[in-house]
C-alpha cells in the first residue's frame, strides 16, 4: 500500500510543478508550463513544454515530466500537479491525459495558476471509459484471427 498523498507531499509537487515552468522553451506561444509527477516509488520528476519551430512537434510539460520518470524505470503514476501562468487552474490537455492513463488511470491531478486557485480531480474524471492497456489485451491475436476466416 504507498503512502497518502499527504498534505506536505501535495505542497511539494505543486512547488516542484511552479519551478520547472522557468525551463520552459516557448518562443512560440510565451505559455510557460510546468508539471512534477509522484510516482508509486515516492520520487517526484518535473518537467516543462518544449516548443519547436515546427509548431505540431510541441510536448507538454506534463508528458515531459512522464517521459523523463519512465525513462528512469518507472511505471506507476500517482500524482501530477501542473503549473499554468493564468489567473484560473487549467486542466492537462487531451494527448495528456491518454498518456497519464497509461500510467495512472486512477492518478490524483492538481492544477496550479498564478493565484492561490488550485483544482485537485483524478484521471478518472478526466477521461471517462479512456482507452488503454486493457483493450489491446482484448484482441485476437493475429495467428487466431488468420484461423477464424
Ligand atoms: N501545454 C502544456 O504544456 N500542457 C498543457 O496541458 C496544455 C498546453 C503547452 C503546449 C504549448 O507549448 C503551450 O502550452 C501552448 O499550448
Amino acid at each position: 500500500m504507498p503512502a497518502p498523498l499527504t498534505l506536505s507531499v501535495r505542497r511539494r509537487l505543486e512547488k516542484a510543478a511552479r519551478e520547472a515552468a522557468q525551463a520552459s522553451y516557448s518562443p512560440y506561444s510565451k505559455f510557460q508550463v510546468g508539471a512534477a509527477v509522484l510516482t508509486d516509488t515516492g520520487k517526484i520528476y518535473t518537467g516543462t513544454n518544449v516548443e519547436n519551430a515546427s509548431y505540431g512537434l510541441a510536448n507538454c510539460a506534463e508528458r515531459t515530466a512522464i517521459f523523463t520518470a519512465v525513462a528512469q524505470g518507472e511505471r506507476r503514476i500517482r500524482c501530477v500537479a501542473v503549473f499554468t501562468p493564468t489567473p484560473t487552474p487549467t486542466m492537462p490537455c487531451g494527448a495528456c491525459r491518454q498518456v497519464i492513463n497509461e500510467f495512472g488511470s486512477h492518478a490524483t491531478v492538481i492544477s496550479v495558476c498564478n493565484s492561490a486557485q488550485r483544482t485537485e480531480t483524478s484521471l478518472d474524471q478526466l477521461l471517462p471509459a479512456a482507452f488503454g492497456p486493457k483493450d489491446l489485451v482484448k484482441a485476437p491475436t493475429r495467428s487466431s484471427s488468420r484461423k477464424a476466416r
